[in-house]
């Protein structure tokens, strides 16, 4: 970071996985944007994606299965619209990341395609291009190396976005909303700078660390999320929150995931004893949608008092799993296990957050001028449980939609003036009580897994709302007496999403998707909307095209 304390883009970027990067790269070069990340450019859920991204790119496949077979893993929720939208648009951006330089792995094994094709569960056909099993290391490695070229894109690395600058002005009759830049406070100096822009854009990704055990990076605190709130943006679908059934049981293992690929290739989960259970739960076994596949596990381990169940691919040649899975089979090495010729043990974790910033299909959320895509969005694509490998095509698709928005935006040059007033410090000090923030942070994480976790009931969430309205408080008291600092920026956020997940869960009543309550064990055809919530803020916005 510069040492002013103020900065101008026409566009400002948070956040920098798939979904910023892209669009980043994708604006033209006489567009002066800000790209902040909170860690080092890479860090993100982006660069740990392994499985790969879903799109049509077989003749034996079609646009219309790719579409069916994401709105039945979305149990009904989704806007099929976006659905198709995005899977049309699923191919183009695949030749995009190929032209950007993106070795996607190839070869004559599957389909014709010239990519070698891999299946995940919810896919009735091969479509998922990948590069091995690190396909996100693939794409934000390289498209941080496009950065270079690209001559207007000012980088500023552990940088957090602290807040969103909105003003309301008055346009004719109604009073309008706009957002006109961030603070952003600069980790390593810690000073808060104010950035001001005519576009401000939310990649700021998914909030699966609001979960004790997750297969997200420390990074994944639903910033974004909690921000575009409190600016009076709607937030929509949070209750569903996806939990990947296989990620690798051990101490050392840190959010290690299996990927869904692995059982795409014909992987099998047992039983401590060796048997197969996913056929007891569903037709498609192994390759049943997520929900189906995290939940069976959850109850077999429930059932049988266990600490894990196992997932086994070493029926299939191990020249096939040392090349389809070379960064899975190292690390489970490193670990002590050896995927050719034993089963690995497995427990599901929190992985993906379906809801997010309700945006329409041009990316624009609730408030002129701010952008939401990538994870921190809700769309439409996902609906209650999102099917595998749509999640990097939802990036790369609306981050398209957003470029053409916001051109056609800064065209228009009606923004009023507005001049951010400086971050004021003069009412706090620095806290002398660093632990209240690392144990709110342990507590919240643990009472989110055991309360609103794969398996909820009424009982459990209302315990769940009491200790977050406890949090909440406890947290804006800190926030308003102490100097910000990155880990009590986190927690509040944190704290803010775990309240609009709980909210959104006790509201439908009903399971659904990844939404499971032991009180309404049924999915109740009357319940097909999606849950919405409405910040205290909200002030509705001008109908656009
Ligand atoms: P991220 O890639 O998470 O990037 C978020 C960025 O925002 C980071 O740069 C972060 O530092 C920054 N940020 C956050 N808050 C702030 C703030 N306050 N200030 C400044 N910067 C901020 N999906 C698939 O489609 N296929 C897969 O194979 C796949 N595999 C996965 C495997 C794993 C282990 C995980 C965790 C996820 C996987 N997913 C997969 C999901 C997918 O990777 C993510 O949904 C997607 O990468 C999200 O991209 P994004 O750009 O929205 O966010
Ligand atoms: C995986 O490889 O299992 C993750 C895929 C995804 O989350 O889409």
């Amino acid at each position: 970071m510069t040492q002013t304390d103020h900065l101008s883009f026409d566009v400002l970027i948070i956040g920098s996985g798939a979904a910023g990067l892209s669009l980043a790269l994708r604006l033209p070069s006489d567009v002066r944007i800000g790209l902040v990340s909170k860690r080092e450019l890479e860090e993100g859920n982006t660069l740990y994606a392994q499985g790969g991204i879903s799109a049509v790119l077989d003749a034996s496949d079609s646009v219309d299965s790719h579409v069916q077979d994401t709105l039945d893993a979305g149990a009904g929720l989704c806007d099929e619209s976006v659905v198709r939208m995005v899977v049309e648009q699923g191919p183009e951006n695949i030749r995009w990341l190929f032209e950007e330089g993106v070795e996607f792995t190839r070869t004559p094994v599957t389909g014709n395609s010239g990519y070698h094709l891999t299946r995940e569960g919810g896919h009735s056909h091969r479509r998922v291009v990948h590069a091995a099993d690190a396909t996100g290391h693939a794409v934000e490695t390289t498209l941080v190396r496009q950065l270079d070229a690209h001559p207007n894109v000012s980088v500023f690395e552990h940088c957090i976005a602290v807040d969103l600058v909105t003003a309301d002005h008055q346009q004719g009759r109604r009073v309008q909303r706009r957002c006109h830049g961030a603070y952003l406070l600069d980790i390593r100096s810690d000073r808060v700078v104010t950035a001001s822009a005519r576009c401000v854009v939310l990649a700021t990704g998914g909030a699966s660390k609001v979960y004790l055990y997750t297969s997200n990076p420390d990074v994944a605190t639903g910033d974004g999320i909690a921000m575009a709130w409190r600016a009076g943006c709607r937030v929509g679908n949070m209750e569903f929150i996806q939990f990947h059934p296989t990620c690798l049981f051990h101490p050392a293992a840190k959010s290690f995931l299996i990927s869904e690929a692995v059982r795409g290739e014909g992987g099998r989960l047992l039983l401590p004893d060796g048997t197969r259970f996913m056929q007891r739960f569903d037709e498609r076994a192994e390759l049943a949608p997520r929900d189906i596949v995290a939940r069976a596990i959850d109850h077999e381990m429930k059932r049988l008092g266990v600490d894990c169940v196992y997932l086994d691919i070493s029926h299939k040649p191990a020249i096939e799993i040392e090349n389809l899975f070379p960064t899975i089979h190292q690390r489970c090495l490193e670990l002590g296990f050896d995927m050719r010729k034993q089963p690995l043990p497995v427990v599901p974790a929190a992985h993906y957050t379906c809801g997010g910033i309700r945006t329409d299909r041009r990316a624009r959320t609730d408030v002129n001028g701010l952008y939401a895509i990538g994870e921190a969005a809700y769309t439409g694509l996902h609906g209650a449980n999102r099917m595998a490998s749509n999640s990097l095509l939802e990036c790369l698709v609306f981050s398209e939609m957003a470029r053409a928005d916001i051109l056609e935006q800064l065209g228009r040059d009606d923004t009023p003036a507005f001049d951010i007033a400086p971050w004021d410090e003069s009412r706090v000090s620095d806290s002398d009580e660093e632990v209240v923030v690392s144990h709110n942070w342990e507590e919240l994480r643990r009472f989110m897994w055991d309360y609103v976790g794969i398996v909820r009931s009424n009982k459990r969430l209302e315990r769940a709302r009491r200790r977050v309205n406890l949090l909440h408080h406890e947290i804006s008291e800190y926030y308003g007496n102490f100097r910000v600092s990155n880990d009590l920026l986190e927690l509040r956020n944190l704290v803010d999403v775990a309240d609009l997940i709980i909210q959104s869960a006790q509201r439908r009543r009903e399971s659904r998707g990844l939404h499971y309550n032991i009180d309404f064990p049924d999915r109740d055809d009357n319940q097909t909307s999606p849950t919405i919530l409405i910040p205290d803020n909200y002030v509705p916005r001008r109908a656009e095209n």
